[in-house]
């Protein structure tokens, strides 16, 4: 790794010659908004571990899944959406909005470049309210006290951390976050996360992080489906708990049979 990526890890700007994160995700989803060094580093990913770009796509469409099942099952209105990624097509508004036109949406990333691209993210409907807030969730305090001002947190909220806590790579403090960010929530609240695994592609999957490691930001910690489910602690895991994010309630309009499992497993819990 350079100088130059090591303090990219720890202090994000804009910098376009190191890969991050949110742009090679956006380059796996088909999206536009990546520069060259993004699309390098996502094609010798992509080369090393073939299915890393249906885990982008699984993970996607775990989000959109699971947002409707919140907002229409369980009647949420407010989503807290930290780890926010590139606008691109469903995002959590659009989704939410679709459902109940009233839903209130809070993105959070700390990325300059979703920061640049947030406006896509903040065509609310007249009747809800979408807002973005430039924070990193290793100052979960901070996060909670700007989305206060559109989020009521005495209401019901889901908390959704997708794609964002194997960026945290202390689990120690990996925990400490989502139990603080969850001791905010009201009751009858939700939380939803997934996370990047090797349970599924073992050594290649492994290989493939530890190259990204190496040329991209911020770094990834895989954790097992074991410790996945342990951010859930003091939750209510909704059915069929921890499982690979293809597996979580899929569509039946996918098609018959079970899903092809991806190193992404999640799982949606209510705070009792
Ligand atoms: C892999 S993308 C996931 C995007 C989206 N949540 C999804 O599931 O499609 C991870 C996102 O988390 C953001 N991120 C990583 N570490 C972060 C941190 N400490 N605080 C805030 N955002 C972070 C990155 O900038 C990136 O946009």
């Amino acid at each position: 790794m350079t100088e130059d990526a090591a303090a990219a890890r720890s202090s994000p700007v804009l910098d376009t010659t190191v890969s991050h994160s949110a742009r090679i995700w956006n380059y796996w989803l088909g999206g536009r908004d990546n520069y060259a060094v993004d699309r390098e580093a996502g094609d010798r990913v992509a080369a090393m571990l073939p299915s890393i770009v249906a885990q982008a796509r699984a993970d996607r469409a775990f989000l959109g899944r699971a947002i409707r099942y919140l907002a229409g099952a369980e009647g949420i209105r407010q989503f807290l959406d930290v780890g926010t990624g590139l606008p691109t097509a469903n995002n959590t508004h659009e989704v939410a909005q679709q459902v109940a036109a009233e839903s209130r949406i809070v993105y959070v990333d700390n990325d300059p470049l979703v920061l640049v691209h947030a406006r896509a993210l903040l065509t609310s409907t007249a009747e809800g309210a979408c807002d973005y807030v430039e924070g990193d969730l290793r100052n979960p305090d901070k996060i909670l006290a700007e989305a206060a001002r559109t989020l009521d947190f005495t209401k019901p909220a889901a908390l959704m951390l997708l794609g964002i806590l194997h960026h945290i790579p202390d689990t120690d403090e990996a925990f400490a976050i989502v139990r603080r960010l969850a001791a905010t929530l009201a009751p009858g609240s939700y939380v939803a996360i997934n996370h990047s695994t090797s349970a599924v592609h073992g050594e290649d999957m492994e290989e493939a992080v530890r190259h990204w490691n190496k040329v991209g930001t911020p770094s990834m910690t895989l954790r097992t489906p074991e410790q996945i489910a342990d951010f859930f602690a003091g939750l209510e895991l909704l059915p069929p708990g921890v499982v690979s994010c293809s597996r979580w309630r899929p569509d039946p309009s996918d098609g018959p049979g079970e899903p092809d499992e991806v190193d992404e497993f999640c799982g949606v819990a209510r705070k009792p």
